[in-house]
């Protein structure tokens, strides 16, 4: 008997030829409306992961054909200066785009900082107005990850209208705007945490799992249906039995890719949508402040 196994969800792939799109929709904006999109960044501090974040965002914009800024203050900078710099941008009508990147300092309230970005400029999709936009099914500025996941999730699935769709993580950063998403494609939406009771057997329930806890490898092949999607947010560096360290997901890749149907690898699945989404976010901002309409991407 041949083993099963799920079908690989490249998402490496699915981001380039997305990064590709937003290129040429960009080279369109600039001779058709002398319109650039810019992202500006601002990271706090040097947090090792955040700096690497931080330099592949201004390297992919810049690819796409856009301008990028990068604005570095020290950890010990104060709320009023990151607040002076979120001001001067918010101010700036060349950013269309601001990102702050998380987490920031222990003496600096990220939500201050995030609710004081132009909910226009918000990139992130983090600003208490369009969270509450997405979950009123306004338009809005959407969290990266979670349409990333979603992309990838419609291409494994095709439509999503009436999927059982589990979502393990109650985050504001991935798990709360997914399963806005997910009930916006007409899912069945679940969310599930800590205290969620017998977990496996409401997993065992989806269609579609959307894995957002951060825990490594917690999701195993037992807690799956047979055939379902698998979509893995989690990136945890775990320590190998011979001293050295690499990446795994919040599922246990092997058992589960033997009884799902689809699946996200660790690394390139989610990873590379999220920065590729970030750019498409930032091509819908500068349409809609220059009043240019958004092409579809
Ligand atoms: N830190 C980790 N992920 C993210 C993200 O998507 N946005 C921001 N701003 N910070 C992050």
């Amino acid at each position: 008997m041949s083993e099963h196994q799920a079908n690989l969800i490249d998402g490496k792939a699915y981001a380039a030829s997305l990064r590709e799109r937003i290129g040429a929709a960009v080279t369109t904006l600039k001779a058709e409306h002398n319109l650039t999109p810019g992202l500006a960044v601002v990271l706090v501090g040097e947090d090792p992961a955040s700096q690497v974040y931080v330099r592949n965002k201004g390297k992919q914009t810049l690819e796409a054909g856009m301008n990028s800024w990068e604005h570095k203050l020290d950890v010990s900078a104060t709320e009023e200066e990151v607040l002076a710099i979120v001001d001067q941008l918010n101010n700036d009508p060349a950013v269309h785009g601001i990102l702050v990147q998380l987490p920031l300092p222990d003496q600096i309230d990220a939500d201050k900082v995030i609710n004081t970005i132009s909910p226009d400029k918000d990139v992130d999709g983090f600003h208490v107005i369009n969270a509450g936009r997405l979950a009123t099914g306004q338009s809005s500025l959407v969290a990266c990850t979670p349409v990333g996941c979603v992309l990838l999730a419609k291409h494994a699935l095709g439509d999503l209208s009436g999927v059982e769709a589990v979502v393990v993580g109650r985050s504001n950063i991935v798990g709360k705007p997914v399963a806005q998403l997910l009930l916006q494609e007409n899912c069945t939406v679940t969310i599930c945490h800590s205290r969620t009771k017998d977990l496996p057997e409401v997993c065992r329930r989806a269609d579609l799992v959307i894995a957002a806890v951060g825990r490594p490898e917690m999701i195993t092949g037992d807690w799956i249906k047979p055939g379902a999607c698998v979509i893995d947010v989690g990136i945890n560096r775990i320590e190998t039995d011979e001293g050295k360290t690499r990446l795994v997901g919040d599922v246990a890749f092997a058992s589960a890719a033997a009884v799902a149907g689809s699946i996200t690898p660790v690394p390139g699945g989610v990873g590379p949508m999220t920065i590729a989404c970030l750019l498409r976010n930032t091509v819908k901002a500068a349409c809609a402040q220059a009043g240019v309409a958004s092409p579809e991407l």
